[in-house]
């Protein structure tokens, strides 16, 4: 009884750590909303500034792309830091 206990507690705690983490998770945001309905390597080969990326993710949560605010926000610092205009 007392160990049921502990293994549910073990369970809960892994699964709100999992959900408060949601910062550096920009591949995995990538893969899962927005690779559903074009594949990635459509946003990868693109190198946009900051601003770009809040606007393409903006616009591509109109048309469906799944995403709460800290996700978009993770998903927007994740692209802009790794696809960027290669300094002009
Ligand atoms: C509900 C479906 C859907 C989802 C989800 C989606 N897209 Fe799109 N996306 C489209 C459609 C439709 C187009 C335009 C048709 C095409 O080019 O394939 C497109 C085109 C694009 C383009 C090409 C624009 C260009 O300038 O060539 C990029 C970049 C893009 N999406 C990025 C993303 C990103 C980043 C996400 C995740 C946040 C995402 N998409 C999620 C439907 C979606």
């Amino acid at each position: 009884m007392i160990k049921t206990t502990v293994t549910i507690l073990a369970v809960t705690l892994s699964a709100a750590t999992a959900s408060a983490g949601m910062f550096s998770n920009g591949p995995t945001l990538l893969e899962a909303k927005c690779a559903v309905c074009h594949p990635s390597s459509k946003v990868k080969v693109l190198k946009r500034t900051p601003a770009q990326w809040d606007a393409i993710v903006t616009n591509m949560m109109k048309r469906g792309a799944k995403l709460n605010p800290e996700e978009k926000k993770s998903l927007v610092d994740y692209l802009a830091q790794t696809y960027k205009p290669s300094g002009k």
